[in-house]
């Protein structure tokens, strides 16, 4: 059968032959006009004046453009509307877009762009999580808060407690294809749009309302992204609106794409976050109440920071039973660019809250931090043995429980060996904060097979033992649980359609509302195509994402493309198939439910008829051979005020396992090996899965190593190029990097099971910033505390602090 194969990539050839095209590659007509946004060089105040006269003077320039030259809506908000395509008086943010050219080329655009003359009258910005807890400056009336059981009393009784706080930088997506529109106008009005988009019903909507037509005027078109990750849910919309709105106006063909500085200047980056924990826990590190306060630096827009925020308070569990628990979120506006949805979607955010927890806990006992995770792991598995009695804590146990901003509220028991801990065995599966119960926890399994496949145990001694040996090059091994939760926590997104033809050749199109981002959609649901018909994957075209073919559709995030678009390809593949067994059975004088089809044949009545031909005779039967399919994910239920209810209909686990090597000179480092042990179900596609977790590993490593984001006391974004924005290269990658897919099938019944892959990876990064910890620890007996992105700079800070506290 065809799903479950490890095919290539569909447009793999095309990659990297350079075929594939993209947005910018498509072929324009000879009167294509091009664009550019003036920007604001303000973080915030007013425009007194401005003169854009030499912009329209500039050679090739045909039209300029300010807010009030917009015909209708000026918005290009997902949410709120409170994010306008071209700025008007009021500035928001340096780099904001302020007016538009219209020229005869990209560079003509560009370049005229920086000809304009405003006078500002500046204000002070709020620029950092102070400034705006200082101005009060957030979305929402205050702070969002979720309660389970009572965390005061928890941490009243607690035999110890930890607190702290953790800073985690933003991430720019630097997807390769940078952000891209091309709009061609029709007649009678109606508008063509290419987007590289994640989203385009989102792109239809906002260019209908920007014209004033209603959403049957616009047709959007994605054949693939050069990547998305999460930065082209909404962030495409300002340049599909404007090159709409330039096209209605002008009669002609308009594109645009940014330069890769503007992008990053222009666009929203994943939201940094501070996190306070205080925890409470028992000897063996078994964690009684946890209360987190969670700050998100939102930028000066809304976009999607409401349910970012709330995802990452939906993963301030992580894989750990929090018995009491408070989670505060703050969603702060500030006077930078609106932050956006990037791979996780906050979850890696809240995640790594607890992560410390957990680091901060195990150094405070003196204890392997696995040990005190897996202690805290949601219900074991029934019969399981007791955790191994904890081996007696290192020899600088007691003294490191008193160590960096650690408050204990009992030490005694640090420095002896409490008796084993009682296993936890309830009856019921334990629930998350938000009360959703844990049903499909693999962990402890999952965990198991890693230790023992990467050496965890052994490991660990040598790297103690290198550790007590040399005092420069310093190691550490950490490895961190994944659990993801998978839908839309806006229940209704959870809906997909498809619509697929059969020829009367017995050649398939498929479509379906998802998008191609790299990620292997397209292959995965082809392969469920192929797979309802007996067919070969080389049978069914994949085509570009159409608006006017599936409507309605949701964007494709939230790792749910193939669950829901699997889903809505299967059905109406099936409504098909259904009608030619009828048919052909009919003929045959067989039953419809013995008819099958398998090995590009359909098998009906003890004949074996090529699905070419099958299609042929249903066709000349005057059988249809087109249907629509439709899916929405059942069992959700959720209020979010509350923070109750069911909003995932599963989840997806993994773990992963670093070893890094630091220079304390430096404070460069290198990682050494990552073993990973990921869970994507019944996958679809193992290769294509293997990338997802192998690329989503490295870009999280990424996130909290060497991606910093850096923006100046006027709020300019100073690290906007290659050149000062480090992402990951091949070479980062480990040297020793085994990665294996957990074999057990989804619980729920998912397209052939499978399960959700493409953000939970990302999240095994954690391992490496852990890992970093770890090897700063043995550079002293304080707890390092280290903040991320854990660039050297900060590594080496963190050393020292620990070296000066000796
Ligand atoms: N993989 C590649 N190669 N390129 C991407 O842009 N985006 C990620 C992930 N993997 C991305 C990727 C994000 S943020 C999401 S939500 C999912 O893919 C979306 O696709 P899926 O739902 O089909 O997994
Ligand atoms: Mo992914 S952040 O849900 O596009």
């Amino acid at each position: 059968m065809t799903v479950a194969k490890p095919l290539p990539h569909d447009a793999a050839r095309l990659h990297v032959t350079g075929q594939a095209r993209y947005v910018d590659d498509i072929p324009t007509p000879a009167n294509t006009l091009h664009l550019a946004f003036g920007l604001a060089t303000i973080a915030a105040g007013r425009i007194t004046g401005i003169d854009l006269a030499p912009v329209r003077a500039a050679p090739g320039v045909v039209a300029v453009l300010e807010a009030a030259d917009l015909p209708h809506a000026n918005d290009v908000s997902p949410s709120a509307h409170d994010e306008p395509l071209l700025s008007g008086n009021t500035i928001h943010y340096h780099g904001q877009p302020v007016f538009l050219v219209v020229a005869r080329s990209h560079l003509t655009a560009r370049r005229a762009a920086r000809l304009a003359e405003i006078r500002y009258q500046e204000r002070d910005a709020i620029l950092s999580i102070e400034d705006a807890l200082a101005a009060d400056s957030r979305f929402e009336d205050g702070p969002r808060i979720w309660t389970k059981g009572d965390v005061d009393e928890a941490l009243d009784d607690a035999p110890h407690i930890v607190e702290g706080s953790l800073e985690m930088g933003g991430q720019e997506h630097f997807y390769l294809e940078g952000q891209a529109a091309l709009a061609l106008p029709q007649e009678g009005g109606d508008m063509v749009v290419h987007s590289s988009t994640q989203h385009p019903t989102e792109i239809q909507h906002k260019v209908a309302d920007a014209l004033g037509l209603p959403m049957h005027g616009v047709r959007v078109e994605t054949r693939r992204m050069g990547g998305g990750f999460g930065g082209k849910e909404s962030q495409g919309n300002a340049l599909a609106v404007a090159c709409a709105v330039a096209a209605n106006m002008t009669g002609q063909p308009c594109k645009m794409r940014y330069d890769r500085d503007d992008d990053m200047v222009i666009t929203g980056k994943r939201h940094d976050f501070r996190i306070e924990y205080r925890a409470g826990f028992d000897d063996h590190g078994r964690l009684s109440g946890v209360e987190f306060v969670q700050y998100a630096r939102c930028g000066w827009a809304q976009d999607l920071s409401l349910p970012v925020a709330d995802r990452a308070m939906l993963h301030a569990d992580n894989a750990y039973h929090l018995p009491h628990a408070r989670i505060e979120s703050h969603r702060l506006r500030t006077n930078t660019a609106s932050a956006t949805a990037f791979r996780g979607f906050g979850g890696p955010q809240g995640m790594l809250g607890i992560e410390r927890v957990m680091d901060h806990v195990a150094h405070t006992l003196g204890r392997d931090p696995l040990e005190v995770r897996r202690i805290n792991y949601y219900t074991p598995r029934k019969g399981a043995p007791a955790p191994a009695p904890a081996p007696a804590p290192a020899a600088d146990g007691p003294a490191r429980s008193d160590a960096g901003d650690t408050d204990l509220a009992s030490r005694g028991a640090a420095g002896s060996v409490p008796p084993a801990p009682a296993p936890v065995q309830p009856d019921e599966a334990q629930t998350t904060p938000y009360g959703q119960p844990v049903t499909d926890f693999i962990l402890h399994e999952l965990t198991d097979r890693l230790t023992a496949s990467c050496d965890y145990a052994a490991r660990r001694a040598a790297v103690a033992d290198w550790n007590d040996a040399n005092p420069v090059l310093k190691k550490g091994i950490a490895l961190t649980p994944v659990k993801f939760g998978i839908s839309f926590t806006l229940t209704h997104l959870n809906q997909a359609g498809a619509l697929v033809h059969v020829y009367q050749d017995g050649s398939v199109q498929m479509n379906h509302g998802g998008t191609e981002m790299g990620q292997g959609l397209f292959q995965k649901v082809a392969q469920v195509a192929a797979a309802r018909f007996g067919i070969d994957t080389g049978a069914v075209r994949i085509t570009a994402t159409d608006t006017g073919k599936v409507p309605n559709t949701s964007a494709t995030a939230a790792s749910s493309g193939s669950d829901l678009n699997g889903m809505a390809v299967q059905a109406a593949c099936d409504t098909i198939r259904d009608r030619m067994a009828a048919h052909l059975a009919k003929v045959h004088q067989d039953d419809p439910s013995d008819v099958r089809f398998a090995d590009g044949l359909v098998h009906v009545g003890g004949n074996r008829i090529p699905f070419a031909e099958a299609a042929q005779i249903c066709y000349q039967a005057r059988i249809s051979l087109s249907a629509t399919g439709y899916y929405r994910t059942p069992k959700l239920q959720w209020d979010r005020i509350r923070g109750l209810g069911r909003p995932f209909f599963y989840f997806a686990y993994g773990a992963a396992c670093s070893e890094v090597v630091v220079d304390t000179l430096t404070g460069e480092y290198r990682i050494l090996r990552t073993d990973i042990l990921h869970d994507c179900g019944a996958s679809l596609n193992p290769a294509i899965d293997r990338g997802q977790i192998e690329g989503g590993f490295v870009q999280g490593a990424g996130w909290l190593t060497t991606e910093e984001l850096v923006w100046d006391s006027e709020g300019r974004l100073r690290t906007h190029a290659p050149s000062t924005y480090k992402i990951p290269a091949c070479s980062d990658r480990p040297p020793v990097f085994n990665v294996a897919l957990w074999d057990g099938r989804n619980t729920e019944d998912t397209v052939y099971r499978s399960k959700a892959v493409g953000e939970p990876p990302f999240m095994l990064g954690i391992s490496v910033l852990m890992a970093l910890s770890d090897a700063v620890a043995a550079c002293g007996i304080a707890y390092p505390a280290l903040d991320a992105p854990a660039t050297p700079e900060r590594v080496l800070r963190a050393i020292r602090r620990m070296q000066n506290d000796d």
